[in-house]
């Protein structure tokens, strides 16, 4: 699993004391506090310009399942190698999932794109004309494009910083979201704590609709979540951490005959013995090492394996020692 092992940083765990007495309702649209944190974080990180809104989530997992809903998409493109929860969130609304290639040229018209940069299970990072293609889809077709983008804070070694749709849009955010988690950028998986960045018409919609429907981000989580946008210090330290655990894995998988791809970015290593996955789990499993089979994330990824950076440091050493033995 992509869960989190290092710490919660200490001054967002005193945060989250701090704000315990919450007897009301917290905000759907987020405190003050928070929306001045959300705001600026999305100009000084993601680059957002123009028009733009912005919208507390219960973690991004919540989201995507139910931004379908949220939206009555009908039809629903998601990427063919990627995380379950596109196709599920399309399924709660019987729309009508379709896979895509990183190309916009073959895809087919949809209410909802999503794409995933840097991906999840494959750390591929698309490029600024990637995103603009991705954008010109969305300009044709009046069509919504939810980009993905919990693991934008963790470049690989020499890699460039991964970068938003929003920041490619320059200033017009029609018909486009960025969604972000702080799950990994912070540690916070536990707390559940995510946000939306984008077109201020889609992000009222859903909004008028969570002030009823609830999804409401708990008071004590909200401060938390400010305060720790407001600090990337602790992020830099989270990414240097993943990025030497990348650094030991990488070269021992290829030691051990298998041939890494993408994985620029992100949280997990992906590769290939050009055997079934299945074949490579089993030998990593006789090593006594946990990964996961790539066709988890679709039929594509039956030949590769996803290989997580979420563990110690002291265990990812060991695993790379046992894997180069
Ligand atoms: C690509 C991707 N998006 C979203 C999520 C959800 O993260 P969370 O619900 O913790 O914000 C994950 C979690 O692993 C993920 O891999």
């Amino acid at each position: 699993m992509g869960t989190p092992v290092d710490p919660t940083p200490t001054f967002i765990q005193d945060e989250l004391v701090r704000a315990s007495n919450s007897p009301g309702y917290p905000l759907t649209i987020g405190s003050v506090q928070l929306r001045t944190s959300m705001r600026n974080w999305a100009e000084k990180i993601l680059g957002v310009t123009g028009d733009f809104d912005v919208l507390p989530t219960i973690g991004s997992k919540e989201l995507i399942a139910w931004l379908p809903t949220l939206l009555n998409s009908k039809s629903v493109n998601y990427p063919d190698i990627a995380y379950p929860t596109y196709l599920v969130g399309a399924l709660i609304n019987n729309a009508k999932a379709q896979t895509v290639g990183i190309s916009p040229e073959s895809w087919q018209k949809a209410d909802l794109t999503w794409i995933n940069s840097p991906s999840n299970p494959t750390g591929r990072v698309h490029s600024v004309g990637e995103l603009q293609a991705v954008i010109d889809f969305s300009r044709r077709n009046d069509a919504v494009i939810a980009s993905d983008e919990c693991y934008l804070n963790f470049p690989a070694t020499g890699q460039p910083a991964p970068v938003s749709i929003l920041k490619v849009a320059d200033g017009n955010n029609t018909n486009l979201l960025s969604v972000i988690s702080l799950s990994k950028r912070s540690n916070l998986a536990g707390y559940r704590a995510g946000l939306i960045v984008g077109d201020p018409k889609l992000i009222s919609h859903i909004r008028e609709i969570r002030k009823h429907a609830g999804m409401l981000v708990p008071a004590p989580v909200q401060s938390a979540m400010a305060v720790a946008l407001d600090d990337e210090a602790h992020v830099m330290e989270q990414a240097a951490r993943y990025a030497a655990r990348r650094d030991l894995l990488k070269p021992a998988l290829e030691a051990a005959g298998f041939i890494v791809e993408h994985t620029h970015a992100g949280l997990y290593v992906w590769c290939t013995r050009n055997e079934e996955d299945w074949d490579s789990i089993n030998w990593l499993a006789d090593r006594g090492i946990l990964a996961t089979p790539g066709h988890f994330y679709g039929e594509a990824g039956n030949q590769h394996i996803r290989v997580a950076l979420t563990s110690t440091d002291a265990l990812i050493a060991e695993a790379a020692q046992r894997i180069s033995a």
